[in-house]
């Protein structure tokens, strides 16, 4: 089934450049209304210029599209109530929302200050959550929202002098985690994308043979399947260079090692029942642990 976005109001934060801009250009090319929000700050989030945002919105405009740019910084919270303000004002509603802006300070953590750490978790975590509690409730309302958290492989599995981007990347799967179950009813679905892009973020990562086979517009979609009438919920979509893939933390079966366990028998078990794969399951929710935990015990103190 073709997707489209015909009458979806659209807001992707950070679209002046790399993936926010491509995203914001597939949705506008498939119907949306796209709020083009950026900063317009340099790769380390200093500085502003409303110059990159207004330039994507005119590439939308010349193609046939409506869209508005928006210069929120999403740390700050009443800019975007203004932002999410001045769609509906103009549009009616919001559908959809991607979380994409970010910055980078990478240091060691030997190296690093806890200022940039704080600044990195702002951004990244923080205006992830401002932008999304300034549409849950209209989301709610509407019976209708689709929301994408971008989190990085750096804090899924960790990249050396990223702790603070890390730490922020995980942290919005963590929020995306309980949200699913708080949107759930209301047909408020939210999901995690993993991208790998060449952006001027990534660009002295890699070499620039590779670096040409990874546009951003090959990652962009996976976000439109995520912000889909038949998008999942909670799931985490990793997506670079054309490649899709699916990330899902699971837990192993694990065993019952005796009421007064001593740390030998769980050092002891560590490579063998405590981390044999056989059954591994990702958990829906957190209370499946201590439900999964209390039949364990219930049958082996039965047995
Ligand atoms: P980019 O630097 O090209 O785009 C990020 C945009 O966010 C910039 O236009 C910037 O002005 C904007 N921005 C920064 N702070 C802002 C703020 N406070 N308020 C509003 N806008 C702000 O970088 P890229 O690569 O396109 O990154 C997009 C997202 O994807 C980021 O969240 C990044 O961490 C994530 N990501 C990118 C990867 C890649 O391979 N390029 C890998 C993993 C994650």
């Amino acid at each position: 089934m073709t997707i489209r976005f015909d009458g979806q109001v659209a807001i992707v934060t950070g679209a002046g450049n790399g993936l926010g801009r491509a995203h914001a250009l597939a949705f506008a090319a498939r119907g949306a209304k796209v709020v083009v929000n950026d900063l317009g700050g340099a790769r380390d989030g200093t500085g502003a210029s409303s110059a990159a945002a207004q330039a994507v919105v005119e590439e939308i405009k010349a193609g046939g599209g409506e869209a508005m740019a928006n210069g929120a910084d999403v740390t700050n919270y009443a800019q975007v109530e203004a932002m999410v303000a001045e769609a509906k004002a103009a549009w009616g509603r919001v559908d959809i929302l991607v979380n994409n802006a970010g910055i980078l300070r990478d240091k060691t953590f030997v190296k690093g200050s806890l200022d940039d750490f704080r600044v990195v978790l702002e951004v990244h975590l923080m205006g992830s959550i401002n932008c999304t509690k300034a549409v849950w409730e209209t989301m709610r309302e509407q019976q209708y929202g689709r929301i994408v958290m971008t989190s990085s492989s750096s804090g899924l599995y960790g990249n050396f002098g990223q702790t603070n981007y890390g730490t922020a990347k995980m942290g919005v799967v963590g929020a995306m985690n309980t949200l699913k179950l708080e949107g759930e009813k209301y047909n408020v679905r939210i999901n995690a994308l993993a991208p790998t892009a060449a952006t001027r973020m990534t660009e002295e990562l890699f070499p620039a043979d590779q670096l040409e086979l990874m546009g951003p517009e090959q990652v962009t979609p996976g976000v439109l399947f995520l912000c889909s009438e038949n998008a999942p919920n909670g799931e985490i979509l990793c997506a670079g260079a054309g490649c899709f893939a699916r990330t899902r933390i699971v837990e192993t079966q694990g065993v019952f090692l005796g009421s007064n366990a001593s740390p030998e028998a769980v050092a002891e078990a560590w490579d063998g029942a405590i981390s044999d794969e056989t059954g591994a399951r990702a958990l829906r929710q957190g209370m499946e642990q201590p439900a999964k935990f209390g039949k364990m015990v219930a049958a082996a103190l039965k047995g």
